[in-house]
C-alpha cells in the first residue's frame, strides 16, 4: 500500500472529528477539514476526550498528551490548504449529494491521482459521487459507524469506476486503524448495514402504529432476543443454525404478513411534523426530557466498548 502519513479529513462534526480520532490514535497526521470556525474551534477538545477517555475502550495515554497531540492534529477552513499533502482524503460533510459533488470535484483537482479520495456517506450512491471526475477510479465508500472511534467494523464500497488498487488501499488503511473492513462489491443505497437496520426499524415501526406493543416492549424484544444472539451469529448464520427447511416454511406463510410499504411510516412523518425528533429536541418516540444528549452518548458509547472487550 502507498505510504500513508497525512489523513485529511472533511468535516469535523459527529464523524469527522470520531474519525479523526482513531487516525490519532494509530499514529497518523490528520488534516481537520471544516467550514465552521465553531465547530473546528471545539474540535480540538472533542478529540483529545475521546482520545483520553476510550477509543475501542483502550486510552491512548501518548495522545491524551497535549504536546503529542498538537503535533498530529492540525485544523484548516479551507479546503486547499488541509488537502495539500494529504495521503488519503474522508469526507465526512452532511448528507446532501450535491455538497458531496462539489468537495470531490475539487479534490479530484487539488489531490495527486494516486490519492484514494473516500466519502464517509451513509447510503448516497458512490457512483454518483465519482461520476465526471477526472480520476473516478480513486473514489470509494468507507461508511463508519457511529461512535466511530468504537465501532469496529467499516463498509468498504465499491462504485461502478473504483479501481482495485484503491478498494486494497482503503482495505490496508483500515486494517492499519485496528478497524474491521467489509467490502461491499455492489453500490447498493444503504449498503449492507443501513438497509438491515432500516428493514428491522420499519417493521418495529410499523408495530408500534398497529399498538402490537409499547415502544420499550418493542425494543426489549430486539435488543434481549436479536440483539444478544447478533453479537455472536449473524442473520445468515443463524438460518443454518435452525435449519433451512423451518427458514422456509416461516418465510412462506410470514413473508406475506411483513410491513413492504415503499412510504416512510405515518407515526414518523407525524412526530418530525409536531418537532418531536427524538434525543435531541427532548422527545421523540422516548420521553428524554431531563437527559443531556451529551451524557446519552457518552453512557451509550461506555456500554459498547466494555461490550466489545467482552466480545474480542
Ligand atoms: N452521524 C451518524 O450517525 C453517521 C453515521 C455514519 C455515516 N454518517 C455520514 O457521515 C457524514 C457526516 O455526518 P455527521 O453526522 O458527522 O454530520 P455533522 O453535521 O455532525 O458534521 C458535518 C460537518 O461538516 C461541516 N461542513 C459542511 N459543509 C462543509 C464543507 N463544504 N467543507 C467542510 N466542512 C463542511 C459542517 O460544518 C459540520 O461540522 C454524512 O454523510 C452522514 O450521512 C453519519
Amino acid at each position: 500500500m502507498p505510504e500513508i502519513r497525512t489523513i485529511a479529513i472533511i468535516g469535523a462534526g459527529t464523524m469527522g472529528h470520531s474519525i479523526a480520532a482513531v487516525s490519532l490514535r494509530a499514529g497518523l497526521k490528520v488534516n481537520l477539514i471544516d467550514t465552521s470556525e465553531a465547530v473546528l474551534g471545539t474540535a480540538g477538545v472533542k478529540v483529545r476526550k475521546l482520545l483520553s477517555t476510550h477509543v475501542n475502550s483502550e486510552p491512548h495515554a501518548a495522545l491524551a498528551n497535549p504536546d503529542a497531540f498538537r503535533s498530529r492534529l492540525y485544523t484548516y477552513l479551507s479546503l486547499e490548504e488541509g488537502a495539500a499533502g494529504a495521503d488519503f482524503v474522508i469526507e465526512a460533510v452532511p448528507e446532501k449529494l450535491s455538497l458531496k459533488q462539489e468537495i470531490f470535484k475539487k479534490l479530484d483537482a487539488l489531490c495527486p491521482p494516486d490519492v484514494v479520495l473516500a466519502s464517509n456517506t451513509s447510503g448516497l450512491p458512490i457512483t454518483s459521487i465519482a461520476a465526471g471526475l477526472q480520476h473516478p477510479a480513486r473514489v470509494v465508500g468507507t461508511h463508519f459507524y457511529m461512535p466511530a472511534d468504537i465501532m469496529p467494523l467499516v463498509e468498504v464500497v465499491r462504485s461502478d469506476y473504483s479501481g482495485q488498487e484503491a478498494m486494497d488501499t482503503t482495505v490496508n488503511l483500515l486494517r492499519f486503524l485496528k478497524k474491521k473492513p467489509v467490502v461491499v462489491n455492489k453500490d447498493i443505497p444503504g449498503f449492507i448495514g443501513n438497509r438491515l437496520q432500516h428493514a428491522i426499524a420499519r417493521e418495529a415501526l410499523f408495530l408500534l402504529d398497529q399498538g402490537v406493543a409499547s415502544a420499550r416492549d418493542i425494543d426489549d424484544v430486539v435488543r434481549y432476543t436479536l440483539g444478544l444472539r447478533f453479537l455472536h451469529t449473524g442473520p445468515l448464520e443463524q438460518r443454518d443454525l435452525n435449519g433451512l427447511d423451518i427458514a422456509l416454511n416461516i418465510a412462506e406463510y410470514l413473508y406475506p404478513a411483513l410491513e413492504d410499504s415503499k412510504e416512510p411510516p405515518a407515526v414518523l412523518k407525524e412526530k418530525v411534523a409536531s418537532g418531536m425528533l427524538g434525543l435531541k429536541t427532548g422527545r421523540g418516540l422516548f420521553d428524554w426530557s431531563g437527559t443531556s444528549q451529551e451524557e446519552v452518548i457518552a453512557r451509550k458509547s461506555e456500554k459498547l466498548a466494555k461490550l466489545l472487550d467482552l466480545i474480542e
